[in-house]
């Protein structure tokens, strides 16, 4: 059985958190495309913002040494080429030096799925920059639970019995699956809050065919401290009793808000674009979307299509463009900035300890705000007034 994988990683800036450099772009098509025919049955490489994607198809399953070592390797050498062009952030997902057997908390994100192919093979990899792995939980959603969004769970006698939705709770490290419709309305409870439940997987429950696959790593997460949005990846298997390609792509016609943006810090309208847009400029935002469509014939990518590059979105990329003014005009102020439980950079904690010996307690009845003489005299000059 052929697994897909996208495995990313931010292995430098080019501008300043806006882009992968050509060279590196170059380097890693090389290393893909002479691993073609032996480690890989096929490979491609694609960037959105300063993410650099490795999209394969190869028969060693998901988690496999072979191929995260590979694209370890990849991502060490476009590092290299980063430094010497002194490129931004260079190496900035690579948080340990040693590959250890798989690519689980070393810093570059992936999302993989094992799959019986069919006879034909509708896939979508979506890539994101500038925000993090829940961004995926409201489009999900929308594909696999929404009847408004996906006709097929109402017309489709393959769709009607629903989906099973896999949850992670990145906080507690744990899961959970939620059989819907029945479960919807306790699966939306979690998955509205995306910054720590996240949707992992898919699984069609008429099939048993699993779906979706996405990337849950929170970079801040596994190395406690601030180190970039992780900028997720998901993978989407379409048509013949998943939902079509125009209904898998259908929730992105909302520019809906997201976490990310500057510093990673900021909430902000997910824009789906084009692969030659993906490279986000103002307030290092709005956070982008890119959609790349692959037929996949005995584990060959016939693609990319890119799904985003159509009018039909040029009112979301609207949308986005108005909400960010609207939030941009908020400044420091939330909702626009993270509330600060969420806020992933260091200052508050350093903030805390510098004023902490000028922050009083509140007055209370036991200790009245004002000393008895200075209520004795405003007690006075009241009398006087009247
Ligand atoms: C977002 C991101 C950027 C940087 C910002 C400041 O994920 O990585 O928004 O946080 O450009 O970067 P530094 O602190 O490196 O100057
Ligand atoms: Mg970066
Ligand atoms: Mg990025």
């Amino acid at each position: 059985m052929p697994t897909l994988s996208i495995i990313k990683a931010d292995t430098g800036g080019f501008v300043g958190h806006c882009a992968v450099h050509p060279d590196m772009v170059e380097e890693a098509t090389r290393r893909v495309e002479a691993a073609r025919g032996d480690l890989l049955l096929d490979g491609k490489v694609a960037t959105c913002g300063d993410d650099l994607a490795l999209i394969m198809t190869h028969e060693h399953g998901p988690d496999a040494a072979a191929v995260h070592s590979f694209a370890w390797d990849v991502f060490h050498a476009t590092t290299r080429i980063a430094r010497d062009l002194g490129l931004y952030g260079a190496g900035q997902d690579l948080l340990s030096d040693a590959f250890s057997g798989n690519l689980r908390g070393m810093g570059p994100g992936y999302a993989e799925l094992e799959f019986a192919e069919r006879p034909s093979e509708t896939v979508l990899c979506f890539l994101a920059d500038k925000t993090e792995p829940g961004a995926w939980n409201l489009p999900l959603f929308r594909m696999f639970a929404d009847p408004f969004t996906t006709a097929g769970l109402v017309i489709d006698a393959k769709m009607h019995a629903g989906f099973q939705f896999e949850v992670y709770d990145l906080y507690q490290e744990k899961r959970i699956v939620f059989d819907c419709p029945a479960d919807m309305y306790d699966l939306l409870m979690y998955i509205g809050a995306p910054a720590r439940y996240v949707l992992h997987s898919v699984t069609s429950k008429t099939s048993a065919e699993q779906a979706v696959a996405t990337s849950t790593q929170r970079l801040s997460l596994i190395a406690g401290r601030y180190v970039g949005k992780d900028d997720p990846v998901m993978i989407v298997r379409c048509q013949s009793g998943l939902p079509a390609v125009g209904e898998a792509l259908e929730p992105f016609a909302l520019a809906y808000t997201v976490a990310g943006s500057m510093r990673g810090s900021h909430h902000a309208p997910l824009m789906p674009v084009a692969a030659a847009q993906a490279h986000p400029s103002r307030f290092d935002g709005p956070p982008r979307v890119v959609c790349l469509g692959f037929q996949i014939s005995g584990g060959r990518l016939i693609g990319p299509r890119d799904m985003f590059d159509d009018p039909a979105f040029d009112r979301a990329r609207a949308q986005a463009n108005e909400v960010m003014d609207y939030l941009r005009r908020h400044g420091p102020f939330e909702p626009h900035r993270l509330g600060l439980d969420e806020l992933e950079y260091t200052t508050m904690p350093a903030l805390e300890d510098r004023l902490s010996d000028r922050w009083q307690p509140l007055p209370t009845a036991a200790t009245p705000a004002t000393t008895p003489a200075a209520a004795a005299e405003r007690h006075a000059a009241a009398a006087g007034r009247r």
